[in-house]
C-alpha cells in the first residue's frame, strides 16, 4: 500500500469507527436502551466464527443485577486468593458499578474439530465488536476484566461449564466527560507491523 493510502480515508464509516474509537472508563447514565443493547448483541454475533460454533455466551448485566455480579467477582477473587484484603474485595465489587450496563463475554468452546484457541479468539472478537458498535451508537465503552477466569459464583451466575472462561466484560454508558478517554493516540505501527520479503526476511512495515 502506498504512503498516501495510509492516510485514513474519510467517509468510510467502518474505518472511521476503527480509527477514531477510544475507550472510556468513566461511564454514567443513561446506559444503552433496549434497542441499543439488541444492536450491540447483534454486532457481537457477527464475530468471525470458524465452523459456526458460536462458542460464546453474552450476558447483559444492569441495574440491581450488578450487585449479583459484584458478589460473583468478589467470590472469584476469593477463590483465587483466599486471604484477599477487605480493600481489594471492595475494589472487585466496585467493578460491577462503574457503568450502567455491562455485557459479560464468556468463551464457551464446543467439542469440535476447530481448535480451542480459535474458539476463544472468536469469543474475544465479540467483545471488540460490541466496543466498536457502542462507539458507532455514540455511546462510551471499555473492555474490562479481572485476573481470574471463573469462580463458583461466577460459574453459577453466568451458566459456565468447567471449560468456559470469562473473557471480561464490556462497559457501556454515557461518557461522564466526553473529552476524557483512556486509550492511545494515533495508532503506532513501529515494532508491531512487518512485511515478509521474498527472501524470508521480516522488514519493518
Ligand atoms: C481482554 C481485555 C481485558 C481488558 N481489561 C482491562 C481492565 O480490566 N482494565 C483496564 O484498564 N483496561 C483493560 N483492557 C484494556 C482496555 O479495554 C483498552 O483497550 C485500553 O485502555 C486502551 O484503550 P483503547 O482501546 O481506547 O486503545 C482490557 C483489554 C482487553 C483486550
Amino acid at each position: 500500500m502506498s504512503a498516501a493510502a495510509s492516510v485514513p480515508p474519510s467517509g468510510v464509516p467502518v474505518l472511521s469507527a476503527l480509527l477514531d474509537r477510544r475507550s472510556t472508563a468513566a461511564l454514567v447514565e443513561p446506559g444503552p436502551d433496549a434497542a441499543e443493547v439488541e444492536l450491540l448483541l447483534q454486532a457481537a454475533a457477527t464475530a468471525p466464527d470458524h465452523g459456526r460454533l458460536r462458542p460464546w455466551r453474552l450476558v447483559v448485566i444492569d441495574g440491581d443485577a450488578r450487585a449479583r455480579f459484584a458478589d460473583a467477582l468478589e467470590d472469584g477473587g476469593l477463590s483465587r486468593t483466599p486471604e484477599l484484603s477487605n480493600g481489594i474485595r471492595q475494589k472487585l465489587r466496585a467493578k460491577a458499578f462503574v457503568a450502567p450496563t455491562l455485557i459479560a463475554v464468556v468463551a464457551a468452546p464446543r467439542p469440535a474439530k476447530v481448535e480451542r484457541w480459535e474458539q476463544v479468539a472468536s469469543a474475544a472478537c465479540t467483545a471488540y465488536a460490541m466496543v466498536l458498535a457502542a462507539h458507532g451508537l455514540g455511546l462510551g465503552a471499555m473492555w474490562k476484566s479481572v485476573p481470574f477466569r471463573t469462580g463458583p459464583l461466577l460459574a453459577d451466575l453466568l451458566d459456565m461449564e468447567p471449560d468456559d472462561e470469562l473473557l471480561g466484560w464490556v462497559l457501556v454508558g454515557t461518557p461522564a466527560d466526553p473529552s476524557a478517554t483512556v486509550g492511545r493516540g494515533a495508532a503506532e505501527l513501529a515494532g508491531i507491523a512487518f512485511r515478509l520479503d521474498d527472501e524470508g526476511r521480516l522488514l519493518p512495515h
